[in-house]
């Protein structure tokens, strides 16, 4: 090759190079295409451990996969809080979260925003056995984004020592809680605190009422009904007589399971997850006092807002294999079945909920009723902009309650509040 035959060789392969950083900018950058058979330690992130079961699952998977541990990273037990957190590692690109928790209503933001690794190809779950609902709340514009690891349904917890039948309507319960006060405790919470619980109690009253909170489009709001009016009023009257206490639009979940427990509450709505803890609880004060009822409504069962959690592969994740393989693991048999039985959450594989060893378990006494609570659930929001759509719901149920607002101008407000949440 002479001088110049070299420098035009030289030149061809600077202009390769030129020509294959556009390439790689568009095909190789991609996340997705990048570490999928990473193998090593992972983090494992999810809301607070409250049943303490996950970490006897984590330290099952970490005996059998000594090569690559999971870490489990605990947010906190607030719903908007690990949201957040979420979104602020993703937003740095942050390789240390590896699988997250995500939950139903966040499947459709993450995965708009490129967060999550869709689940295909080598990534592909099998979902036929599993909860169509929790599957459906996985999946966004007909993708896998998540595997899904726990659903929830919520229940009416009561006193059965002091409530010889539970109520099966709004009315019922109201009746009923003249017992409570007999007893000098408050009657009936839920998650009244301004957060994602509250969004999920006003949908349940909203929906349990005949409205809705956004139309068939599952886009346009349509809270600003007659039904749904029904609905909030019937937390916001409830609150303004007192059989919501005042210290109850502070409850999360938690702070409802407690005072339940120390036997302050007549009633609670809450998830599956107290019942082990109410019964094991060295603290708990109703062990073997208490039962588990579907949620009343307005002219029979009420309806619950479908909750639940998936598991997702952090797109930034080095370790894109082993957190697969665990996300794989937390759906086998064994582990949904120590999360129906060791945790009482609500496991995603179906044929647990017919299962009749199960169902005649004393000690699964919710199974049933879960069962049924999450064959009628309804689903919340599916948008990209859920964060803005459920403060539009939080901001105004919050105020309803409160009685800073009147019912119809909280529902007028949050219709508004729903219909500018993609900032258009
Ligand atoms: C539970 C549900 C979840 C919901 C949250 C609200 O964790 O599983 O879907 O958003 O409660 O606090």
């Amino acid at each position: 090759m002479n001088t110049s035959t070299r420098r035009l060789a030289a030149a061809a392969a600077a202009a390769l190079i030129v020509l294959a950083v556009p390439a790689c900018g568009s095909g190789g950058d991609d996340p997705a295409a990048q570490n999928r058979t990473g193998r090593g330690p992972i983090t494992f992130v999810q809301g607070k451990d409250n049943t303490g079961d996950v970490k006897n699952i984590v330290a099952k998977w970490n005996t059998r996969h000594p090569d690559q541990p999971v870490t489990l990273k605990e947010q906190t037990d607030n719903a908007d809080q690990q949201h957040d957190d979420l979104v602020q590692h993703f937003k740095s690109q942050d390789a240390g979260y590896d699988v997250v928790t995500v939950d139903v209503v966040w499947t459709a933001e993450f995965a708009a925003q490129g967060w999550l690794q869709p689940l295909e190809g080598d990534f592909a779950i099998d979902t036929r056995d599993l909860l169509k609902a929790a599957v459906a709340a996985a999946t966004y514009q007909g993708k896998l984004y998540a595997a899904p690891a726990t659903s929830d349904g919520g229940m009416l917890y009561y006193r059965s020592d002091l409530v010889p039948k539970p109520p099966a309507t709004w009315d019922e319960l109201r009746a009923d809680c003249d017992i409570a006060k007999v007893h000098g405790m408050a009657c009936y919470a839920g998650q009244f605190a301004k957060y994602e619980g509250l969004t999920v109690n006003a949908a349940e009253a909203i929906h349990a009422a005949g409205g809705q909170i956004v139309g068939a489009d599952g886009k346009t709001a349509a809270v600003d009904s007659p039904e749904a009016k029904r609905g909030l009023g019937f937390l916001a009257d409830a609150y303004r007589r007192g059989d919501i206490p005042k210290e109850a639009v502070t409850y999360q979940e938690e702070q409802g399971r407690q005072a339940f427990e120390d036997g302050k509450l007549l009633f609670l709505r809450n998830w599956s997850y107290v019942y082990n803890l109410a019964t094991e609880d060295g603290a708990s004060k109703v062990k073997g006092k208490f039962a588990v009822a579907p949620e009343p409504g307005p002219t029979g069962i009420g309806t619950s807002t479908l909750g639940g959690h998936n598991l997702g592969v952090n797109v930034y994740s080095a370790h894109k294999a082993t957190a697969i393989d665990f996300m794989r693991f937390m759906e086998t048999p064994e582990i949904q079945r120590q999360v129906l039985v060791n945790e009482s959450n609500a496991p995603v594989l179906a044929s647990l909920y017919a299962d009749p060893q199960l169902l005649a378990d004393p000690k699964l006494g919710y199974l049933k009723t879960l069962g049924e609570s999450l064959n009628s659930a309804r689903s919340r929001p599916v948008t990209p902009f859920y964060p803005a759509v459920t403060k539009a719901i939080q901001d105004n149920a919050y105020a309803a309650i409160k009685g800073d607002k009147s019912v119809d101008q909280a529902l007028h407000d949050m219709q508004a509040a729903i219909n500018s949440a993609d900032g258009s």
